[in-house]
């Protein structure tokens, strides 16, 4: 198939329209969006992005209205942080309502829910007129695009509509916050921290891994966010010597094929996924990341580093 590559939310909507995925900006990373009515667009994204069918779609609305016909309930802890994030990178779980195609959510009774803060978001779901079910817009187990061109470089020929924004602006995924009990539990880090939940609801927690970890939040068992060459966390050695690369905030005094350095934290978030695919793009085979402190959008950036130098490959 041809992927048509526009800039108009109008003409990317008339994609969704006709039952077929588009992907998407938002402030987070791209999505692969799908009307979440429409069961044969849904598996779509799924065969796109060769995605196990256990793991299920987060629902992305453009206002808060449209949370009411995809939850059963809004509960109370959902609601305050629905009031202080909403739009903007925080994904609540709810009860899911039985309109929602079981699909749609890997036949889990519960659902992701997000509002994007990104205005061509919310123009492209506003202009669709229903609510889109969106993973990340990459091949399954690749790192997340932060750039139409990075979807466009997994999933060409494999969807048929890209909407071209700007590269994303904080550059990793959104926090996922379990809000179904009275206290609610963080799934995935994200750019909302720990510490922002807990302001608007001080007993949220962070999911520990004595909690069924694979059964609340089935998307952590999959490999995640990896490039081709191994991610291992800079100590101040760089043992691979050729083929090597690195990233982070400080000046490494050893030499690199490949080297970023950022400005901060935030710049290191909103640089990570695209230095790995870099990387992949020059044939690196080790990448080291500076580690940072694990505050604030430190510690989902810590996450992903660690979790893509687990991948092991
Ligand atoms: O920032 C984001 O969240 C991006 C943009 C496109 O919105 N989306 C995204 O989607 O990262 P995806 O599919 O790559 O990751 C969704 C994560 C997975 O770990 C999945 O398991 C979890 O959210 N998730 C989705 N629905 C869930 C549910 N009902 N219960 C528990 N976890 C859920
Ligand atoms: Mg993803």
């Amino acid at each position: 198939m041809k992927t048509v590559l526009t800039s108009s939310s109008i003409e990317a909507a008339q994609f969704i329209k006709h039952g077929v995925v588009v992907a998407f900006p938002t402030e987070t990373v791209y999505g692969l969006g799908a009307d979440i009515f429409n069961e044969t667009a849904i598996a779509k994204i799924f065969e796109a992005k060769k995605r196990p069918a256990d793991n299920p779609l987060i629902a992305h609305v453009s206002s808060k209205d449209q949370i009411a016909e995809l939850a059963t309930e809004i509960t109370e802890t959902a609601e305050r942080l629905i009031q202080q994030y909403f739009p903007g990178p925080l994904t609540v779980v709810l009860m899911k309502s039985e309109q929602v195609p079981d699909i749609a959510t890997a036949g889990l009774d519960s659902i992701g829910i997000r509002m994007p803060r990104n205005d061509l978001a919310n123009q492209f779901i506003a202009a669709c007129g229903t609510p889109l079910v969106a993973p990340s817009a990459n091949l399954s187990g690749r790192p997340s695009p932060t750039t139409w061109e990075a979807v466009y470089e997994d999933l060409d020929g494999r969807i048929d509509c890209i909407l071209q924004g700007e590269p994303t602006e904080i550059g990793l995924e959104s926090t996922v916050v379990d809000c179904r009990g009275e206290a609610p539990i963080l799934l995935r880090l994200g750019s909302v921290s720990l510490q922002e939940i807990q302001e608007v609801v001080p007993q949220a927690s962070l999911i520990s891994f004595d909690d069924d970890v694979e059964t609340r939040s089935p998307g952590l068992k999959h490999k995640h966010y990896a490039p081709h060459a191994s991610v291992k966390i800079w100590n101040g050695q760089n043992e691979a010597q050729t083929r090597s690369a690195y990233i982070g905030i400080s000046l490494p005094t050893q030499e690199f094929r490949l080297r970023k350095i950022v400005s901060s934290v935030e710049d290191y978030a909103h640089e990570l996924f695209e230095f790995f695919r870099e990387c992949d793009r020059e044939g690196i085979d080790t990448i080291y990341c500076e580690p940072v402190e694990e505050s604030g959008i430190g510690a989902a950036l810590m996450d992903r580093i660690e979790r893509a130098s687990r991948a092991g490959n």
